[in-house]
């Protein structure tokens, strides 16, 4: 293979939250990395996406030296509030399960972790072109890639991991005939909003509506994000009058006295909903974390949940296998994320079918039946809080 050589201990491929803290983590044990990425440094750390941190996350984040501007900033809180026509519930996440969640969004999480990555020295590879993995079966895998001068590059490494996200190259090097996957569209898509405006609400709304399904959310004690169900392949140029009258009328603006306060719209983007699983989430030499293994619908906030709990329990098998050549904790990695995987899978896909408005009047029924049984019985609203609050890493 024709190039300029450069080596590492692991190649990885992706500099978002998964391919950043695994290069982080991997540091704090001794362990180096080269991470590999397609778009610049300023449109990583500018991206708009998730804003809930679960109690996992927060302690992760907070035991490897990332909790500080989070413990400043970050806004922890107790639970949320489920809501329909004339009903408004909250659920109290720290009574029926001892955890919190906390709104810190992923922007600013991905800031921390280019921060700290630049201050210690990483070795990044922004803008670059023609990903491709090679001989992920043997012990030398590598990647080859274009730079910024156009030049073809060669890493050789010890390990590959692909957190290259939903649309990476990475998930396409597990074998087809050791793969699977498993996948479920919905028929609706999340129409995202950013405001300039004091949230209207302490914790997040979420409310059903037979418009469709409407979240509150918030960013800060200045800026509030909200999403609209809307039919896929929805345009986002609605004019700011059509959103605030949408999420005035899904949020119940009047009903006992609340008000809906209204701003200027920073941000409109339409994101389509799919649950996605491809195992196994290792082949060989290559390892998959994040986005590229599972994609989650946002409803219930998991997706970036998820892809720390990953590289949590990637990170330290890398280590034993790169400095001792203990494969054990390698081995037994795809099977042990696969279980929280599938728990998130599952809430997420619960939580949507449970909010989200479809054609079928019977589904409604069962719906509203849901809602009124979580809200109103303690076995109901624990099973959602331990779910939403996050269970532990290793489950
Ligand atoms: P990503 O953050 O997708 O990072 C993957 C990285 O790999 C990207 O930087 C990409 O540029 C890079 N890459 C891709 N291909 C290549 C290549 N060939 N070579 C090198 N680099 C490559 N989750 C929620 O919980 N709530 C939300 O509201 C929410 N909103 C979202 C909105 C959008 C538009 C998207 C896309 C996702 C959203 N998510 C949300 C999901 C959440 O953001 C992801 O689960 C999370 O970003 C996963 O992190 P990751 O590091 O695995 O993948
Ligand atoms: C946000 C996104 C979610 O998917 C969710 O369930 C809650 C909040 C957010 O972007 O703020």
């Amino acid at each position: 293979m024709a190039g300029t050589d450069l080596q590492t201990q692991v190649a990885i491929i992706g500099a978002g939250p998964a391919g950043m803290l695994l290069s982080h983590l991997l540091a704090a044990d001794g362990i180096e990395s080269m991470v590999l990425e397609t778009r610049s440094e300023e449109y990583v750390a500018s991206r708009i996406r998730a804003g809930i941190l679960e109690q996992s996350t927060v302690d992760l984040l907070r035991g490897c030296g990332l909790g500080e501007r989070l413990d400043r900033e970050g806004d922890r809180h107790r639970g949320i509030y489920l809501q329909w026509p004339g009903h408004r519930h909250h659920i109290d996440f720290v009574d029926l399960t001892g955890r919190s969640v906390w709104v810190y969004g992923q922007t600013e999480v991905q800031k921390d972790l280019i921060e700290a990555r630049n201050a210690a020295g990483q070795e990044m590879h922004y803008e670059i072109a023609d990903t491709a993995l090679h001989d992920v079966e043997t012990d030398r895998p590598c990647v080859t890639f274009t730079d910024t001068q156009g030049r073809e590059r060669v890493v050789k490494a010890e390990v590959v991991v692909g957190c290259d996200g939903s649309f990476g190259p990475s998930r396409e090097h597990i074998p087809m005939d050791v793969r699977r996957h498993w996948e479920r569209v919905y028929p609706y898509s999340w129409f995202g909003i950013l405001a300039d405006v004091a949230p209207s609400t302490d914790e997040l709304i979420y409310a059903w509506h037979s418009d469709g399904f409407a979240l509150h959310s918030m960013r800060s004690a200045s800026v509030s994000r909200f999403y609209l169900q809307v039919p896929n392949d929805t345009e986002p140029d609605w004019s700011d009058d059509r959103i605030w009258e949408a999420l005035a009328a899904r949020l119940g603006h009047g009903q006992d006295g609340w008000a809906l306060v209204t701003g200027r719209i920073t941000d409109k983007s339409v994101l389509p909903m799919r649950s996605f699983v491809q195992t196994p989430m290792r082949h060989g030499r290559l390892f998959l974390a994040g986005d590229a293994a599972h994609i989650v619908p946002p409803t219930g906030a998991k997706g970036l949940n998820l892809a720390v709990a990953d590289v949590a329990l990637l990170a330290p098998a890398l280590a034993e296998l790169i400095r001792k050549d203990d494969h054990r904790l390698a081995d037994s990695y795809s099977e042990t994320a696969l279980r929280r995987v599938w728990r998130c899978t599952h809430f997420s896909w619960w939580m949507t079918t449970m909010l989200h408005r479809g054609e079928d009047p019977f589904d409604e029924q069962l719906q509203l039946s849901q809602l009124r049984w979580v809200t109103s019985s303690v076995a109901g609203a624990t099973g959602l809080a331990e779910n939403y609050a996050g269970l532990p890493i290793g489950l």
